[in-house]
């Protein structure tokens, strides 16, 4: 299906936040467009803001003059919708309210040549219910755009039940089009992104609810272990808390009640109080002039040891060997079937599993044990975040500790919690992503893409479990599910039986 022609006239209606970055877009890649709002100010304000961000692209030698000044001629402002009735694709970004919208495109209906395609920009509305308004709901569809639409490349274009599959397809070709990154989706609440970004704010504020660490120290060890752009906690003052937690009850009321999206009492907590982020000037973190930066727990310095014993195999922790070798201490290897361990003056250090580490003393019948929290590559990660059992001695943990400062490694230490942090948030990421794909939400592909580019996550939550492999990061929800006794960690069947294949992988080669 190829996309729409340059010469197709579109009309993007609302020119709040997001209606104007659209509009931006579609100019930018040549097609003339109408800009409409109920309010002329709101219409004014949005070119406004387009010709700052052309002037600032500009500034930045990203553009040329000549273009930037062709780009804004193309944005008409019209304050009739019947002057934009020979637009060929219509984008609707008003307010989020679904009779709002249904008027809008009824209205649309009856003023619009029967080939132009209709799309909503909405985040959370179904669009099969927005459609159920019209006369032919066939060439309605979703076009979610991401904020700020011009930055953004993911593109979500969403199919309710009645979307015709060209609509889709020629809404994906003309995204691409405009430099975007589209994916498809069909009309699920959250769609993709929305959905299954959940665990990262809900896993964060679950450590956070049982007193495991505070925000900072839950923050970097998502952002410089496993590198993620932004820990929970500061992205969630970003977004701001009222609409964070908008999100996840609107996600969660959809899902009838799913107990996997249950909503946050201390995220409440702060929106009753009007600690709305950075916005606010107040969130997880005070934003005030001269105010503390909270930062993350770091260990004291300890004495380290000279030798150090990997016994079996260490998987992807692997480099962590290696690690201690380059600073100089003397790394013996001793085989052993399953999973692999670290000895260091005493102490056996492992990758978590999703037990906690006293439960695995007892099971094991080490006393001295101490897990350690996902990284996304243990040759660079700057900082490990350890665990302990509740037996392990002080001596114990200063010698692994001050092993581990040897080697260049920043050590944080959080409460002995299930999973840690980082293995439990992209477990619980991966489950939601097959999820998505078991319903046929969207492909495992599309959904990896729409985490990257919608969320900058550095890698796809599918591909992240491919690399761990299936099977661990399902035992990982098999022990958090054992742990807590509850049905938020019940393993996505998919996820199952992709663990159960030899060699099963979501995404082949
Ligand atoms: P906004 O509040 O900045 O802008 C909405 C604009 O719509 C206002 O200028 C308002 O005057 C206008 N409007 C209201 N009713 C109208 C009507 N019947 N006809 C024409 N114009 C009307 O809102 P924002 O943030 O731009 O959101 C717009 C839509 O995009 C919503 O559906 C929202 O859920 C969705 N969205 C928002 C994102 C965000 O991060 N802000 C991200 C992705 C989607």
């Amino acid at each position: 299906m190829s996309a729409l022609t340059t010469d197709v006239k579109v009309l993007v209606i609302g020119a709040g936040a997001m209606g104007s970055g659209i509009a931006h877009v579609a100019a930018a890649a040549g097609h003339p467009v109408y800009l409409y709002d109920t309010r002329a100010e709101a219409i004014e304000r949005g070119r406004d803001g387009i010709a700052r961000d052309l002037r600032f692209l500009v500034g930045k030698g990203k553009l040329g003059e000549t273009e930037a000044e062709a780009t804004l001629a193309r944005v008409v402002p019209v304050t009739e919708l019947v002057a934009a009735r020979d637009a060929g694709l219509a984008i609707e970004a008003v307010v989020e309210h679904l009779e709002v919208k249904q008027k809008l495109f009824r209205e649309l209906e009856g003023l619009l040549g029967p080939g132009a395609i209709l799309a909503t920009n909405t985040s959370s509305l179904s669009i099969t219910l927005i459609g159920a308004a019209l006369e032919r709901p066939e060439r309605l569809a979703g076009l979610h755009f991401f904020n700020p639409a011009p930055r953004m490349k993911l593109v979500e274009i969403v199919s309710g039940l009645a979307t015709e599959r060209a609509v889709a397809d020629t809404l994906y070709a003309t995204a691409k089009a405009w430099g975007k990154v589209p994916v498809h989706a069909s009309s699920t609440p959250g769609f993709i992104v929305n959905r299954v970004a959940r665990p990262y704010y809900g896993e964060a504020l679950r450590v956070l609810a049982e007193r495991g660490a505070e925000p900072a120290t839950i923050d970097a060890a998502l952002r410089e272990s496993c590198g993620f752009p932004m820990g929970p906690f500061e992205l969630m003052d970003l977004i701001g808390h009222d609409v964070n937690f908008a999100v996840s009850n609107s996600v969660f009321d959809a899902y009838f009640g799913d107990k996997r999206f249950t909503p946050s009492l201390i995220q409440q907590e702060l929106v009753a109080a009007g600690r709305l982020g950075r916005k606010s000037g107040r969130g997880f973190y005070d934003y005030a002039a001269g105010a503390p930066r909270q930062a993350p727990q770091v260990e004291p310095a300890h004495e380290g040891v000279a030798t150090a014993t990997v016994v079996g195999e260490f998987g992807p922790a692997e480099p962590l060997a290696a690690r201690l070798e380059a600073a100089g201490i003397a790394v013996e290897r001793r085989a052993s079937a399953g999973a692999g361990w670290i000895e260091v003056g005493g102490a056996r250090v492992a990758l978590s599993d999703g037990r906690t580490a006293t439960r695995r003393a007892v099971e094991e019948d080490v006393a001295d044990l101490v897990l350690f929290d996902l990284a996304r590559d243990y040759a660079t990660t700057p900082r490990l975040t350890l665990a302990r059992a509740d037996a392990c001695s002080e001596a114990a943990w200063a010698a692994l500790v001050g092993t581990l400062q040897r080697a260049g490694l920043e050590v944080g230490r959080i409460d002995d919690v299930a999973g840690l942090v980082g293995l439990r948030t992209v477990a619980m990421l991966a489950n939601e992503a097959a999820d998505a794909v078991l319903q046929g939400i969207a492909s495992a592909a599309d959904v990896d893409t729409a985490m990257r580019y919608g969320t900058n996550y550095p890698q796809g939550p599918l591909a992240w479990a491919d690399q761990l492999g299936p099977a661990f990061v399902a035992r990982v929800l098999a022990n958090l599910r054992e742990h807590y006794g509850e049905e938020r960690y019940r393993i996505s069947v998919l996820l199952q039986r992709v663990a159960l294949r030899p060699g099963g992988r979501f995404h082949a080669g």
